[in-house]
């Protein structure tokens, strides 16, 4: 091999000893001295379904090993070997027994949610993080994440301005039952500004909020609608979730929610837009960015993992190093409980 020749390097040319990145790949510890990105226990929020009226977990079907939760000492124990694991933070997401077109049983002050989060504040204190998802969807009879209003000519809207109400009156209910931090997700324009100006009205100027920016109407939210029955009755999400087709249109929402409030912005799902997440991080890398490994992505990883197609540890964490060398700082993802027990393994399996 020839000892040195002259390459290109940045925008310079320079007369260097040849390269040989396999030097830094011959052994593991040189492998971790060099590896650029790495996963922490502390990146990972995991979400909770919490359900009204349930007494034992339920086995959600197309998301094997995940459950709705009782609101009892089955969720407390659940959530302690979370919290003694590593897992520091969930988001909750709730079941509710009543539905009605004005999705009312989500800013019921004695809601499920609401009596969760009090719950769990009153077990773990300062313990966890807690974080809930500000939407309608789980709570309306038609399953839109808004407030429909039937149109003359027999179509219908999702009102925007009525519905970002709703979830500012919502988003205070869970502050005065102690949540660390709102999620909206519902896509509405101005629901950050909304929700900011409501929890500091009402005084709750320290409860943070977790935009979910740039959110697709993606076909892999499938497993959550069937976890949570929140599939739209009649429709779809595409006249509020952002087009699978744009990217660029991502920097629009991420600009205007941290222009409203924010503190963390959120690109969901994760892997099928990890061009969406390194473009948002390289926009504003001072803001925490959050990614979501959404419902599908876990139950398409879990069904070839169940089939003995993929190896479990190796797959699912190249698919979390994936979400974090693209840019997110944080990771919400179904596997958050399972993966905190081989994680120390990043350094024996890459
Ligand atoms: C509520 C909400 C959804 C998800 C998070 N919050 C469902 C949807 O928008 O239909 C999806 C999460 C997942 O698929 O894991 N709006
Ligand atoms: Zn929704």
């Amino acid at each position: 091999m020839v000892e040195s020749e002259v390459i290109r390097l940045g925008s310079s040319l320079f007369t260097y000893p040849v390269i040989r990145p396999r030097r830094l790949r011959s052994s593991g510890l040189i492998r971790d001295l060099v590896a650029e990105t790495t996963l922490k226990p502390s990146d990972l929020i995991m979400p909770l379904f919490i359900k009204e009226n349930l007494n034992e977990p339920e086995p959600i079907k197309s998301m094997p090993g995940q459950y709705r939760w009782p609101l009892n000492d089955k969720l407390i124990n659940f959530v302690d070997q979370l919290v003694n694991s590593g897992v520091k933070s969930v988001i909750l997401f709730g079941i509710p027994e009543h539905k009605d077109e004005w999705g009312s049983s989500a800013y019921d002050e004695h809601g499920i949610i609401q009596r969760t989060i009090r719950f769990l504040k009153d077990s773990f204190e300062d313990k966890l993080v807690v974080m809930a998802d500000v939407c309608l969807c789980e709570y309306t009879d038609h399953g839109h994440c808004g407030v429909v209003k039937k149109l003359p000519n027999g179509g219908y809207i999702v009102d925007n301005d009525t519905t970002i109400g709703l979830y500012a009156k919502t988003a205070v209910t869970y502050a005065e039952a102690g949540v660390d931090v709102v999620a909206p997700s519902g896509m509405m324009d101005g629901q950050v500004k909304a929700i900011r100006e409501a929890l500091d009205r009402a005084g709750f100027s320290n409860v943070a909020i977790m935009a979910y920016s740039a959110k697709y109407a993606s076909s892999f939210f499938g497993p959550f609608r069937e976890a949570a029955s929140s599939a739209p009755k009649f429709g779809d999400r595409r006249s509020y979730q952002m087009d699978p087709r744009n990217a660029y249109e991502a920097l629009k929402e991420v600009t205007m929610d941290i222009g409203e409030g924010a503190d963390i912005v959120m690109v969901k799902p994760a892997t099928l837009y990890l061009d969406v997440i390194r473009l948002v991080k390289q926009s504003f890398p001072e803001v925490p960015l959050a990614a979501y490994q959404v419902s599908g992505e876990y139950a398409m990883l879990k069904a070839a993992i169940m089939n003995g197609w993929l190896d479990e540890r190796k797959a699912v964490l190249e698919s979390l190093i994936a979400i974090r060398r693209a840019g997110a700082d944080l990771i919400i993802t179904y596997f958050a409980k399972d993966v905190v027990n081989y994680i120390d393994e990043i350094e024996r399996l890459f």
